[in-house]
């Protein structure tokens, strides 16, 4: 097929270029900057200098495309994470640049849409496992996401095959935040967000590229893309500092971090996620079944 990828050079986008070309796919990816333009040619999919908001530009870039994967996002800093206002870009990057993909790929004739998101949409769970028919939830930064998913579904109703992907918390090498916890782990330090004993649902940034490359084979709808067994945010904070060979000493910021309410409800809420969707339904698995083996990975690959 011919794909066309935004956010070819983001934390997912490193590793679902070559994994599409590796597929057998030809890739073509949006560039901001010269420097994207090299990362993608060295990746081995064309560049293409356009804006994510210039339909127009982007109509032209899809012409002749069999399918748009769209992950750009520009998620903030970990410092500056619980701020609104850093997330006013991704939310235009979510919203906008959503609308303008789908708006471009039906004026081009494209006949297949992917679109990022994340499982923190779901309502907190608790104990219980969240499928894709589990209850969503609306707060301040997930406004983006919802956008991003409506356009997906506005892609469907118009005739296309428009697929959400639901990514868990991602982790891996390139994965900024991963990679800080990581290296606090290392210094015994240990991150649990809420509850120590509510559920994180994750995902390594290998496995959610083979997810997107799955994708350009499913019917319309939406994926979760998790790994089978979603650990506690403790046992996480475990298998972490397993993986590095260090013991846990101290570790926050806990129940703190519920005190900023929507701020952080995306890393506190309890979320055990199910895959079964999208082992059944796409053909997809992951090689890691949890942190504890990609961790191992992550931590092997780092050294
Ligand atoms: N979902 C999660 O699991 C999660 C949770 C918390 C933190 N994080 C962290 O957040 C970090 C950032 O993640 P991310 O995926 O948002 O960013 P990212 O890995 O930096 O990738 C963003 C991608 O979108 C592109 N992009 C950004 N703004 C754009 C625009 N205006 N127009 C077109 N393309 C644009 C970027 O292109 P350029 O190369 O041109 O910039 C890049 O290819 C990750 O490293 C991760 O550690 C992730």
């Amino acid at each position: 097929m011919d794909v066309f990828v935004t956010g070819g050079t983001g934390a997912i986008g490193r590793y679902a270029v070559p994994a599409l070309i590796a597929a057998g796919h030809r890739v073509s990816g949006l560039a901001r900057s010269d420097a994207a333009a090299a990362a993608l040619t060295l990746a081995g999919a064309t560049p293409v200098r356009v804006s994510l908001f210039d339909v127009e530009a982007l109509t032209s870039a899809f012409a002749g495309c069999d399918a748009v994967a769209n992950l750009a996002s520009a998620l903030p800093a970990t410092a500056t994470f619980a701020f609104h206002s850093s997330w006013r870009e991704c939310l235009k990057i979510r919203s906008e640049g959503s609308a303008a993909v789908v708006d471009a790929a039906l004026a081009a004739g494209v006949p297949r849409v992917v679109q990022e998101s994340v499982v923190m949409l779901y309502a907190d769970g608790g104990d219980d496992w969240l499928d894709e028919s589990s209850p969503v939830d609306e707060y301040p930064i997930s406004r983006g996401n919802h956008a991003a998913e409506a356009s997906a579904r506005r892609f469907t109703e118009s005739g296309g095959v428009g697929t959400v992907l639901r990514f868990g918390l991602f982790y891996g090498v390139g994965a900024a935040h991963s990679e800080e916890i990581m290296a606090m782990a290392r210094r015994h330090l240990g991150f649990v967000a809420g509850r120590s004993d509510a559920y994180q649902s994750s995902i390594h940034l290998a496995d959610a590229a083979d997810a997107v490359v799955a994708a350009l084979g499913v019917p319309a709808g939406t994926y979760n893309v998790v790994d089978d067994e979603p650990l506690t945010k403790a046992a996480n904070a475990d298998a972490l500092a397993a993986a590095v060979g260090r013991r846990r000493w101290v570790t926050g910021p806990g129940r703190a971090a519920v005190a900023l309410g929507d701020r952080t409800t995306s890393l506190t809420r309890s979320l055990r996620v199910s895959n079964e969707r999208s082992r059944t339904g796409a053909g997809w698995s992951p090689r890691y079944a949890s942190v504890r083996e990609g961790y191992a990975q992550m931590a092997a690959a780092s050294r």
